[in-house]
């Protein structure tokens, strides 16, 4: 059992916990996630981690409830426990694990969306600890969905915050800010570290791809039971077949086909989608799940 030493809600719809959870607080690095279950019957969630403690052996997970389990998660309070907190899994941020020399000598701009602010801040936080300064653009819907700010702007070179709706700092959306930033202000990227909901993943790589810039995007959204086996986050990444779960979360998003995992991200909420995808996939579709028949 893993104790949630704090349960806080950051607004309306967005809460973050900080678990007690000590071998994987060890042994995590920025970019990778756990999956946790609130009790025998409940289903497995993929998060990726926000935070973590070595020495109070905590990971502090953000999320947006978003179905029955998760809805059932934002109930429990300080005090309460998961049944299970599975990790790390999933690859490391290639900044945490590429040659230190190289990493060093990059420039990076971090786009951050929504509840994707949670997964970018271990990265920059990571980067300011070994003496990297980071660009971090933060978009939210309105001021009161904009999570983290505090957090951000301690390790963030420059932090630039961004509103739909202008509540906050500025009106637009995060792809007008990296426009502005390259066009406008003159900024000079090596790289792109873009995470949020897909449809601002794709269009922040439409964009970085005009301005000639490497972006990294982490599929975390198509993510289901984080395993390998449910076959929920197959994606097709240039001419390769990848399982999100397994070879990323992050991948070359200039590679990503992400309208095809849009359309396969709705396409296997039904039955009828999933067998439908499991014909045309065959045996690249993966199985063992339960829920489409897997091999069979
Ligand atoms: P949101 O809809 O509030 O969008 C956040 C920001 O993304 C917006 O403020 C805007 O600046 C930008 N954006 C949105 N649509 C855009 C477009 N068409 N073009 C350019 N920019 C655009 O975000 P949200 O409601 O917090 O997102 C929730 C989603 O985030 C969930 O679907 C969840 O799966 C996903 N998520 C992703 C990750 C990840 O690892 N990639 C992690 C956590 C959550
Ligand atoms: Fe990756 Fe199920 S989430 S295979």
């Amino acid at each position: 059992m893993y104790k949630i030493r704090k349960a806080e809600k950051l607004n309306d719809i967005i809460y973050k916990m900080v678990v007690e959870a000590p071998r994987v607080a060890k042994h995590c690095e920025p970019g990778q996630f756990v999956i946790v279950k609130i009790d025998e019957v409940g289903e497995r969630i993929p998060l990726t981690i926000c935070d973590y403690d070595r020495e109070e052996g905590t990971v502090t997970i953000v999320f947006q409830p978003i179905g029955a389990s998760t809805e059932r998660m934002k109930t429990l309070q300080t005090g309460d426990y998961f049944e299970d907190f599975v990790g790390p899994l999933g690859k490391p941020s290639e900044l945490v694990t590429d040659d230190f020399e190289e990493v060093k000598n990059k420039k990076v701009l971090f786009v951050a969306g929504g509840v994707g602010t949670a997964p970018v801040y271990p990265q920059v936080k990571w980067l300011h600890e070994h003496g990297i300064g980071a660009d971090v653009i933060v978009g939210a819907k309105t001021k009161d969905l904009l999570i983290l700010e505090d957090e951000m702007r301690e390790v963030a070179e420059n932090l630039y915050i961004t509103t739909d709706d202008g509540s906050y700092v500025r009106k637009g959306l995060v792809t007008e800010v990296i426009v502005d930033l390259v066009e406008n202000q003159g900024k000079k990227y090596d790289l792109v570290v873009a995470i949020g909901p897909m449809i601002m993943m794709k269009f922040a790589c439409m964009t970085t791809k005009k301005l000639g810039l490497p972006t990294i995007v982490s599929m975390n959204p198509i993510m289901v039971d984080g395993t390998g086996m449910c076959g929920a986050c197959r994606l097709s990444v240039g001419s390769e077949i990848k399982f999100a779960c397994v070879d990323g979360p992050e991948f070359d998003g200039h590679l990503i086909n992400f309208d095809e995992a849009m359309k396969r991200q709705q396409m296997y909420k039904t039955e009828e989608g999933r067998a439908l995808l499991k014909l045309r996939e065959g045996d690249t579709h993966h199985g063992g799940c339960g829920n489409c028949g897997g091999d069979k």
